[in-house]
């Protein structure tokens, strides 16, 4: 069985951007870290992208293919309202998604306390760096 795991934008420049608040990482590094941690005969579908259409688009796929998803919206988080329909059609489906941050919104500036997404998601992780997204495939079963 396969996982998504959705980044929105930005999160293609990790290891360089602002590593005191997100680590010297990247997401090929994140993949590796995920596959390692994926239990035996699970995929990880690892992806990023800084359009809006092209993540809702991947949440219709996982509806229609019934994959569980996490996802890092990212800035999309705090205002994406289209982000949020999508992420609903999935939880709406019956199929787990679960919303994941590397840093700790809630400790950061006042506009990321607010999550659009969060509501509609199955559950939240935030503030463990990588471990965030690990403890995300623990929550689906996959870990
Ligand atoms: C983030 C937190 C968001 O506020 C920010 O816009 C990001 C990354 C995180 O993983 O900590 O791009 O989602």
């Amino acid at each position: 069985s396969r996982v998504l795991v959705l980044n929105g934008p930005n999160l293609g420049r990790l290891g360089s951007r602002e590593p005191d608040v997100y680590g010297a990482q990247d997401l090929s590094a994140l993949r590796v870290l995920l596959s390692e941690k994926a239990a035996t005969g699970t995929e990880i579908d690892l992806r990023q992208t800084d359009d809006e259409a092209e993540l809702i688009g991947w949440l219709h796929e996982a509806v229609d293919t019934e994959t569980p998803v996490i996802l890092n919206p990212a800035a999309f988080t705090h205002y994406s309202y289209a982000l949020r329909d999508a992420a609903k059609l999935v939880t709406a489906a019956g199929i787990p998604l679960i919303e994941v941050h590397i840093s700790n919104p809630h400790a950061r500036e006042t506009f990321r306390h607010t999550s659009v997404i969060s509501a509609v998601a199955t559950g939240v992780i935030a503030g463990f760096g990588f471990d965030s997204y690990v403890l995300a495939l623990s929550a689906v079963g996959r870990g």
